[in-house]
């Protein structure tokens, strides 16, 4: 994880947050090739989950939602972790974590096993963030910031089923930030307090709901191999009756082994038509679902696929970070799969002169029109660009040398088996589009 971290740093994925001013642990801002990287996972799950299927709809609702939207969830009641607190040190535990948590004094062990530590009893902290709406601070004009996307789907059912006309089973894919006020945050950008997530609601007739759900575990565990993770770091694991939420009647997690153990990616939850109920008891209106066809009218389940953007960011830097020697040399590469890649193709002129860089930009120029994001690098020798670009995770890297003036082909260094091919300037596109179009192994 150290290692991720620093090569996130130095690469430009990932920055701490306000870093001028010392950092705050929990939450990370993306660079400019962490940024990349994210909005590729956004749009292979937004392709895949929309674009690709004729039964879902996208919405981007907002972060701010009325207050009843969470006393009708439970969140305001329910969404809560026990909270333990040290009189001495003042530091904060979550108590169902105490054991692998490190208490403050050194030399760092659990809470509660050096002799001065005085925990005190566990209380229930609620993980919304508040604030106010208006100018205001009263009670009254309390606001949350939204600890799931999800109910922006719930509270759209009704506009998004008669604008779409959409019949049941049909599902409803939002994008979009949520924010917990976790009592531990860590490892990175696994947890934070404000985070991305990618949540689909499929509403579907009480009794196929099970049915939906063996669909959807499937179908979700298809979208994380095509990212080109190793299957071996996938696995799944089904929650216990003590582990589910307060609105689950089933929940199976996809689990990705990261250097810290195996943890939660995704959560493929049976919420039954617990939230609909709820919107409708609270708001009083009718969201319910009448069948044109038969005129059956029932409170559709909900089966929900619901994965961290981020912690899937984390996933591929994870999977794809290793180390070789070459020569007596180490080399740090990304392996990502080439969709994943932040760039595709870095391009090279051999050396500053003799028109070699014109040629490189003029191709930088043709795959970036084409919407291939291209880097241009003439700066070091082209071994310290390999190195550069094989720690940025480009897949290919183009070299313009003095044969591309004699006969117009390039060099193509692949960054796994290190092979070096000549290939005409001019297919330097369709050659990167067709190795882009290729599924994972
Ligand atoms: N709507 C259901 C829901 O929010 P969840 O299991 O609490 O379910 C879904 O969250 C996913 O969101 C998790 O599997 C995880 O990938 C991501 N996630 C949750 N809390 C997070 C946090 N504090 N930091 C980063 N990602 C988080």
């Amino acid at each position: 994880m150290d290692k991720l971290v620093s090569l996130g740093k130095r690469r430009g994925f990932i920055f701490q947050s306000s870093e001028i001013y010392g950092g705050t642990g929990s939450v990370w801002d993306y660079g400019p090739l962490g940024i990349e990287l994210k909005r590729n996972v956004k749009e292979s799950w937004w392709s895949r989950m929309v674009h690709q299927r004729d039964d879902v709809e996208g919405v981007d609702a907002s972060i701010l939602m009325h207050p009843r939207v969470w006393e009708a969830s439970g969140h305001v009641e329910g969404f809560t972790d026990p909270l333990v607190e040290c009189r001495v040190c003042k530091l904060r535990f979550r108590e169902d974590q105490i054991d692998s948590s490190k208490c403050g004094r050194k030399p760092s062990l659990a809470p509660g096993h050096h002799g001065e530590c005085e925990l005190g009893e566990a209380r229930l902290f609620n993980l919304m963030f508040r604030t106010f709406m208006g100018p205001v601070e009263s009670e009254g004009s309390v606001v949350y910031l939204r600890p799931e996307t999800a109910q922006g789907s719930y509270v759209n059912f009704i506009n998004v089923q008669t604008a779409s006309r959409q019949k049941i089973p049909f599902g409803i894919a939002q994008i979009g930030k949520a924010f917990r006020n976790e009592i531990t945050p860590g490892n990175f950008i696994f947890r934070t307090r404000e985070f991305e997530q990618a949540e689909m609601q499929f509403f579907v007739e009480p009794g196929t709901d099970e049915k939906w759900f063996e669909i959807w575990l499937d179908e979700r565990q298809a979208w994380h191999r095509s990212l080109g993770v190793r299957s071996e770091n996938l696995r799944l694991h089904e929650h216990g009756s003590d582990e589910l939420a307060h609105y689950a009647k089933k929940a199976v997690d996809i689990q990705y082994k990261f250097p810290f153990g195996w943890k939660e990616l995704e959560g493929i939850h049976n919420r039954t038509d617990f939230d609909l109920q709820r919107h409708r008891e609270y708001s009083g209106k009718r969201l319910e679902y009448i069948d044109s066809g038969g005129g059956k009218r029932f409170v559709p389940y909900v089966v929900e696929t619901a994965v961290g953007v981020d912690r899937t960011v984390l996933m591929l830097l994870s999977d794809a970070y290793r180390e070789e020697e070459i020569e007596g040399e180490l080399r740090v590469v990304l392996g990502f799969h080439p969709r994943m890649a932040p760039v595709k193709a870095a391009v090279f002129p051999l050396v500053k002169k003799d028109g070699l860089p014109e040629l490189a930009r003029e191709i930088v120029k043709d795959l970036r029109r084409a919407a291939v994001p291209a880097f241009y690098d003439e700066s070091g020798s082209i071994g310290r660009r390999y190195r550069r670009q094989d720690e940025a995770g480009t897949p290919w890297c183009i070299t313009i040398d003095g044969q591309t003036s004699e006969n117009g082909t390039v060099t193509v260094r692949d960054r796994d088996s290190l092979q070096q091919i000549r290939i005409n300037a001019s297919n330097v596109l369709e050659w990167i589009r067709e190795r882009l179009a290729f599924p994972p192994p």
